[in-house]
């Protein structure tokens, strides 16, 4: 992708609309624009995942003017939801297809809040959307609720394509936001031989699964193939390897130390309800913060009975307590009453 230095300007901020809507309306209307990988070397990949079932619900975050959405619709995939919230790049999209292909849908719409209904789609193709939300300076929060919302209108069984630079912070947050649940896949995308990119493109594909189960991440990068950009591709074979550690020893039986995070994405399963004999080791509050960090400990009753009213109890004991200024540890039970 090539840019002039005014339309650099305009995108110093990639999280910003009006920032987004100045660099549409700057590049002028017509045509496409591709961040990233482009059609020809995407198409096989894509085309693998999408097995030709033309009734696939397909939602397209953060769209902008590419023309993957037109490709895949010339090849009889009718049913696509393309997502921007440059209305710049919105009216323009469909000033160019609604006659040509008009059951293409188009929306302005902020991707970490979307409007549809859960288990909306099958489909989720993400091209430099995600990569889009993840400044630095911003930190994760745009990428974790768009994500969250990602998750949630995609149906059980249903594949998020995320094309992405696979940048360290975006990389981190991508394994550890889809552990649980989650089947993974990381392939690096081949470059146009005429291209001199500096940048290497992967496609990491997440297939929604039952909470709690964990995958180990199947990789198709490799140490000895040759990629454009050979520090970007050994960076996510030594993140996958770490990962893959940490996924491995969840499925060992050792006693994992879970954050709240954690159990929200679905860690130990659906926490309502009760597994008998369940033992499950957390921590609350922040790892390392020196105001408060709780080691607690989940326990669900092994079997019900008819006198016993308690069905779990959370034990919460203090490491350090600071406010006294002297170590304490105190023993905080909480039993908790769930009628079953
Ligand atoms: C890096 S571009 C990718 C465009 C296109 N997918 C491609 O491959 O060329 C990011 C796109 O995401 C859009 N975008 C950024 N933040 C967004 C948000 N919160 N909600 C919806 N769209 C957003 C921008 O307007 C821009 O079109």
């Amino acid at each position: 992708m090539a840019t002039t230095p005014a339309l650099h300007d305009a995108l110093l901020d990639f999280t910003s609309r009006e920032n987004w809507d100045k660099f549409f309306a700057l590049r002028g209307d017509g045509d496409s624009f591709e961040w990233y990988a482009e059609w020809p070397q995407i198409k096989a990949p894509l085309l693998s995942l999408l097995l030709g079932e033309e009734g696939t619900e397909i939602l397209v975050p953060g769209c902008g003017s590419s023309s993957l959405s037109e490709q895949l619709y010339d090849l009889g995939f009718r049913r696509i939801t393309n997502v921007d919230f440059s209305r710049v790049i919105v009216a323009d999209m469909l000033r160019r297809h609604a006659r040509v292909r008009p059951q293409m849908r188009w929306r302005v719409m902020d991707m970490t809040n979307m409007q549809f209904p859960d288990g909306s789609f099958d489909f989720i193709l993400d091209k430099g959307g995600l990569d889009a939300l993840m400044e630095p300076e911003v930190g994760t929060k745009l990428g974790m609720k768009y994500l969250d919302e990602a998750k949630r209108v995609l149906k059980l069984g249903g594949k998020f394509a995320c094309f992405t630079l696979a940048e360290s912070h975006v990389l981190d947050l991508l394994l550890s936001e889809f552990r649980f649940g989650w089947d993974m896949t990381i392939q690096a995308i081949a470059s146009e031989p005429s291209s001199k990119s500096a940048f290497q493109t992967f496609m990491v594909v997440m297939v929604k699964g039952k909470m709690g189960v964990v995958h180990t991440i199947k990789s198709l990068v490799d140490q000895s193939a040759e990629y454009c950009n050979m520090q970007q591709a050994n960076a996510v074979i030594h993140a996958l390897q770490n990962e893959n550690k940490i996924r491995e020893s969840h499925n060992s039986g050792v006693d994992i130390l879970f954050s709240l995070r954690d159990l929200q994405l679905g860690a130990i399963g659906d926490l309502k309800v009760i597994v008998p004999g369940r033992r499950r080791q957390l921590i609350l509050g922040e790892q390392g913060s020196s105001l408060y960090c709780y080691k607690a400990v989940l326990m669900d009753a092994k079997n019900q009975t008819e006198t016993f009213a308690y069905h779990c109890g959370v034990f919460i004991v203090p490491k350090v307590c600071y406010i006294l200024s002297i170590c304490t540890c105190a023993l905080i039970v909480f039993f908790i009453t769930i009628t079953v």
